[in-house]
């Protein structure tokens, strides 16, 4: 269990009750296991879908429409999506309602105070072990309203719109522009998996008006990030789907895939987590699909993706990254 709820544990009336919400970050599994009978809005499918297998109310959204008396904010690592946590659950509170944050010293707990204080909101220190603190947020909530928090940049023709905690939220990432510099005009049917804001998908369905993109990511701020992207940059060829990971994906066979594959869970990193989207981004593909995917030098996707692919080599390095292309997908049982 994430170390900053263990001090929940220690307030059980809190999570006995139906007026209390907890807001979840990436790496909250086993939060959603304490007893109780708490709500649930998780920024990423996987908590989500773990809450409602539990019978918990959860919400992948920010349409909750009923006030708490308690919301818990587990406080995120993008320090920007934690201050919009805040503005949005200041928003659900109910008149005496009781804010709170929990998070450790490593994921910037020690830094809110001073964020919160612009909104002219005061954290209070209740509780604090083990290098992690529970504050309690006061002040005068405004309202909130999500078109406040987009941030935009240009690519090209594409105009990119990212809200807080997307990856490369202000312009884009390094790994990215080698892999858009190398990939070849593509057709028919493309994921991006991983998609973030969308940048890669939509660059592919502008080039190439035939293809037909799915973009697929697990987290709620890439997703609405994605989908307002694809709108304003009027691309039809292009469906978003939010999930965690490829494991339940719908039997598909895709020409190519296209991939900044993440390697990081919250804070930590997890290498053999992208070996395994790896893995199972061949099982979707075309036995004459082609894989495309960018990776810092220091991983060694190499190995794993000779183990399924029958054709692999590095087609570009720039800047610490390179670009590795893969083709035709063993068959896997
Ligand atoms: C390195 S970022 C790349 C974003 C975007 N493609 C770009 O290049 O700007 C990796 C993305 O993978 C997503 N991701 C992480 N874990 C995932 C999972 N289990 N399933 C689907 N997407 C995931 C993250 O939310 C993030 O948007």
């Amino acid at each position: 269990m994430k170390q900053t709820f263990e001090f929940l544990c220690r307030f059980p009336e809190w999570l006995a009750s139906d007026q209390t919400l907890l807001i979840l970050d990436e790496d909250a599994e086993g939060l959603v296991n304490l007893a109780g009978n708490f709500d649930v809005m998780a920024l990423h499918q996987h908590n989500h879908e773990h809450a409602k297998q539990l019978g918990r109310t959860s919400y992948f959204s920010f349409d909750i429409r009923q006030t708490y008396q308690r919301i818990i904010i587990d406080w995120p690592k993008a320090k920007r999506l934690g201050e919009l946590l805040v503005a949005f659950a200041g928003s659900l509170l109910a008149p005496d309602g009781e804010l709170l944050v929990i998070g450790s010293n490593k994921g910037g707990i020690k830094s809110v105070a001073k964020r919160l204080k612009e909104s002219e909101l005061s954290a209070d220190k209740l509780e604090s072990a083990n290098h992690c603190s529970l504050l309690r947020i006061d002040g005068t909530h405004g309202e909130f309203n999500l078109d406040d928090w987009w941030q935009s940049w240009s690519i090209d023709s594409l105009r990119i719109s990212t809200l807080p905690g997307v990856f490369s939220a202000n312009k884009l990432d390094k790994g990215t522009s080698l892999l858009l510099a190398s990939l070849p005009t593509l057709a028919g049917d493309v994921m991006d998996f991983g998609c973030g804001c969308g940048v890669i998908g939509l660059s592919v369905a502008k080039q190439s008006p035939d293809a037909n993109l799915t973009l697929v990511d697990n987290s709620l701020m890439a997703v609405l990030s994605a989908r307002r992207n694809a709108e304003q940059n009027e691309l039809s060829n292009i469906t978003i789907v939010a999930r965690n990971g490829l494991r339940n994906h719908p039997k598909a066979r895709f020409r190519h895939i296209v991939t900044n594959p993440p390697f990081h869970e919250g804070l930590r990193t997890n290498i053999d987590m992208s070996k395994a989207f790896l893995s199972d981004m061949a099982k979707l593909m075309h036995l004459k699909g082609q894989l495309w995917a960018v990776a810092n030098e220091f991983l060694a996707y190499e190995e794993t993706l000779n183990h399924y692919f029958k054709m692999v080599k590095p087609i570009a390095r720039e800047s610490g990254f390179k670009i590795l292309h893969a083709q035709a997908p063993y068959i896997q049982k």
